[in-house]
């Protein structure tokens, strides 16, 4: 939606005018409007309208011939609204009354019809609802957009072997397809962790009114159907009152966040000239104004960054909403600036990683050179003795004296000599070398979901197969 700026007119009466004799003074509608914001839920307010109007029509409440202005009016409304031709108005507070005034304003009196068992308390947030449901079509598709990119560099990458970290020292050699894998995987626990939100926000709150319903015969079963609702929502209080929606969303995205902040974390590490392990490329990286020689990943950097916000937001939400009594709280005004700039936010993290991934390559011969360093098969070896009839723990000591022994001569296990593995314990035979380095590491895994092989090409089939990949002509 393109920004429109909020103007001032002469004041005018409010909806409510009725009870009042002065109308509020600047400071407080200036500190009460939410149309500067909350316009960005027209779409959905007018489709809300469109339901319920429908609805009156159909229960008699209101005639077919009011109906269809207020249709038209709405339309008309919409594509104004669409083409910045609509006038937001701040001392029309928000933006239901910016658009039911506007309607009055347009179509005379049928649009004083409107306005029949509801208030803004159910308007608002079955807009929110209805939003957020579409917020979320949006995030899953490039949550998938994501995944395929990360599996396009798994597969251009199948087979490189990448030291494994725990506690960020040394740990095992994986496949460095295997740990891309693992990212998608975190993705496509966030992409359920959103479907099953939004399946426990779709019931429709429109009709339970202030909160407390209404003696008018509406049907909301029909309102329901016609917003494409599973349900109207059983207890009106409950429908005006709870956020829980918001909250829930909210921390799906901080899950999602936190899972971009660790790969932007592990992405800016590789591309430090330490690590060296990785190289994005200019399209996607920046410079220093004063250091000539400067090429950073701030796009990773920021994504780890941007991460802080989202949390930030469910933060905001579960405070603001803490210390509300049932049911409408005008607080709750405060939901949608939070909700609407996490959204926006994690879109925007998605894009980014997604086009970084495209963007990197990963530097063999460094990766490869870094591979002896650490010990990475001591693990490997351990096994080995288990295979022997060793007991595990024994095997622990075992190797643990032969990388003490490595350590005291600056050497790698492959470069240990029989005898001196000897020397450590008897048990060991010339078939030890079939355990060593980190080649033979890798062919020894073999347990379900590991880093063997044969391991992760399942895993990458699986994936090839779940996101539609065309196996003879890659994505
Ligand atoms: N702008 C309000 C909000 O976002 C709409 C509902 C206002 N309801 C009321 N009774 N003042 O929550």
């Amino acid at each position: 939606m393109q920004d429109i700026s909020v103007e001032n007119k002469p004041k005018e009466q409010k909806l409510w005018g009725g009870r009042f004799s002065e109308s509020v003074t600047d400071v407080v509608e200036k500190f009460s409007e939410s149309v500067s914001f909350d316009k960005e839920l027209y779409k959905h307010d007018i489709m809300g309208s469109r339901a319920h109007a429908t609805m009156l029509a159909a229960q008699g409440l209101m005639t077919t011939s009011d109906r269809d202005s207020i249709l038209q009016g709405l339309d008309e409304i919409e594509r104004k609204i669409e083409a910045g031709e609509f006038v937001w108005r701040s001392d029309r507070e928000d933006v239901h009354m910016n658009i039911e005034a506007a309607l009055t304003d347009m179509i005379g009196e049928p649009a004083k019809k409107l306005h029949t068992a509801r208030s803004r308390n159910d308007q608002v947030v079955t807009d929110l609802r209805l939003w957020c449901r579409d917020a979320i079509d949006k995030i899953l598709a490039r949550i998938k957009h994501l995944q395929v990119a990360l599996v396009s560099l798994a597969i251009k990458n199948e087979g490189l072997i990448v030291p494994g970290y725990t506690h960020l020292q040394r740990a095992q050699p994986v496949l460095l397809h295997h740990l891309l894998l693992s990212y998608v995987e975190q993705l496509e626990r966030d992409a359920g962790r959103f479907i099953n939100c939004k399946d426990r926000l779709n019931y429709c709150p429109l009709g339970a009114c202030a909160l407390a319903g209404t003696g008018l015969p509406i049907n909301r079963f029909m309102t329901a159907e016609a917003l494409g609702f599973t349900a109207p929502m059983r207890n009106s209080i409950d429908a005006v009152s709870d956020r829980d929606f918001v909250l829930e969303f909210l921390s799906a995205n901080s899950i999602t966040a936190v899972h971009l902040s660790r790969l932007g974390e592990e992405w800016v590490l590789w591309a430090s000239e330490e690590f060296g392990f990785l190289t994005p490329s200019d399209k996607v990286s920046t410079g220093s104004s004063i250091m000539p020689q400067k090429k950073n990943p701030d796009p990773m950097e920021l994504v780890r960054g941007k991460s802080a916000r989202v949390v930030g937001n469910l933060v905001t939400l579960l405070v603001l909403c803490k210390g509300l009594p049932q049911a409408y709280n005008r607080d709750l005004q405060e939901d949608k600036e939070p909700l609407f700039d996490s959204v926006r936010t994690i879109m925007g993290m998605l894009e980014v990683t997604a086009e970084f991934a495209q963007n990197i390559s990963f530097n063999i011969g460094k990766i490869e050179s870094a591979l002896p360093a650490g010990h990475l098969d001591a693990t490997t070896l351990a096994d080995y003795l288990v295979k022997k009839g060793i007991p595990f723990r024994t095997s622990h000591d075992i190797v643990g004296r032969c990388v003490a022994l490595c350590i005291s001569k600056c050497c790698q296990l492959l470069d240990l000599t029989l005898d001196e593995l000897r020397t450590v314990n008897p048990v060991f035979e010339k078939d030890v070398y079939q355990f060593l380095g980190v080649r033979n590491s890798i062919k020894n895994f073999c347990s379900y979901g590991s880093t063997g092989l044969e391991c992760v090409a399942e895993q990458l089939n699986f994936w090839k197969a779940k996101l539609g990949f065309d196996t003879d002509k890659g994505q």
